[in-house]
């Protein structure tokens, strides 16, 4: 097993720290290199997503990824920015299957703004399309500098687009994992606007006469925004383009109590993937030892499970997760009164602990 670990820049190293440690009381028998990715990678070699840090992702089984993005780097040129090289890595790896599950942890009930009743129980999961939609369209239109923004342009765009392969193979992704759940889809576009999400909700339902098994219906995406606020309970797998996943994902990751607690798969054709927590670098927090490793940690699960075969290490995380949540223990972002707060390292630490005893 060959792992590229990657922390990426704000919080990204703390809890990629984190999740190395309890990689490495697994037990198991693996190789990892790690490498500079994001603004870290911008600050040191001059670009993002460096010629070697994405041979070593390339080379890799699976990619263990913490977060990129920083304010200090917002004035740069599109093409430099951290932000390129998470997007830069899909592309090249191909990871057109992101996973994000939403699940609420019982002892987090209470931390979600929702009322509890409306999320106790949760679980459902967010299939986003990855490497197409207006995310990889072409765009027009360049900030020449932060000062002379758009200096003499009369209009910027982006184009959305989707192939009827990008559509066809998220689809199957989507009504396969629905198999193993509670066997409905929900597809998300904007047909009553847009054609290419016309044409996306024509080649889903196509699709889904392979799956007469699986319920699907379709919502247009304000009213799936709504649904998910309303009746989060309602959904088992919604399946969408890229960037009303990218929009939805946070959405159903603040039902759950904290975007700090879900993780993600990003998968190819032949299952390697890349993982990392669904949030952002926070570089608001970081250093402080106050951001929740959580989510990076069960990202390293979902490796475990979908990339390395290790199902059972992967259940061995989440159990031993379960019990620090159960053992009152929490950073920040979902502590409540009654519970104990600690930081990341002591979060670390405990999951640590909880896997060793296991
Ligand atoms: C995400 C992020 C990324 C995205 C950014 C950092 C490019 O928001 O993974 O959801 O928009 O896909
Ligand atoms: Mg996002």
């Amino acid at each position: 097993m060959n792992i590229a670990i990657l922390p990426g820049d704000g919080i990204g190293p703390e809890i990629v720290a984190e999740a190395v440690r309890v990689l490495e009381v697994l037990d198991l028998p693996y190789d990892s290199e790690s490498a500079l990715v994001g603004g870290a990678a911008y600050a040191a070699h001059g670009h993002p997503l460096p010629e070697a840090t994405l041979k070593l992702a390339q080379s890799a089984d699976a990619v263990l990824f913490g977060a990129v993005g920083d304010w200090k780097y917002d004035t740069l040129e599109r093409s430099l920015r951290p932000e390129q090289a998470i997007l830069g890595l899909r592309r090249h790896l191909q990871l057109f299957a992101n996973f994000r599950p939403a699940i609420c942890h019982p002892q987090l009930t209470h931390a979600s703004s929702l009322k509890p009743e409306l999320v106790a129980g949760l679980d459902i999961l967010i299939v986003r399309e990855l490497t197409g939609d207006i995310y990889f369209g072409q765009p027009r239109g360049r900030r020449v500098s932060p000062d002379g923004a758009f200096a003499g342009q009369p209009e910027a765009f982006d184009t959305m687009r989707y192939s009827r392969p990008e559509i066809e193979r998220i689809a199957h992704v989507a009504f396969q994992a629905a198999r193993k759940r509670n066997k409905r889809v929900t597809s998300v576009d904007k047909a009553n606007v847009l054609e290419t999400f016309q044409f996306w909700r024509d080649v889903v339902t196509e699709v889904h006469a392979q799956y007469p098994d699986v319920a699907l219906d379709h919502l247009y995406v304000d009213n799936a925004a709504m649904q998910l606020v309303k009746a989060p309970k309602a959904f088992d797998v919604i399946v969408t383009g890229n960037m009303f996943g990218d929009i939805l994902s946070d959405e159903a990751a603040m039902l759950t109590g904290s975007i700090g607690m879900l993780p993600s798969a990003s998968l190819n054709a032949e299952n390697r993937g890349l993982y990392e927590p669904s949030h952002g670098s926070a570089p608001d927090i970081a250093g402080k030892n106050i951001a929740n490793p959580l989510a990076t940690i069960l990202s390293l699960a979902m490796m475990l499970r979908f990339s390395l075969n290790q199902p059972e290490a992967a259940l061995r995380i989440e159990a031993a997760v379960t019990k620090v949540l159960e053992s009152g223990l929490r950073t920040a972002d979902i502590w409540s009164e009654g519970t104990q707060r600690v930081g990341t390292r002591e979060m670390g630490s405990a999951v640590v602990a909880a896997v060793e005893a296991a």
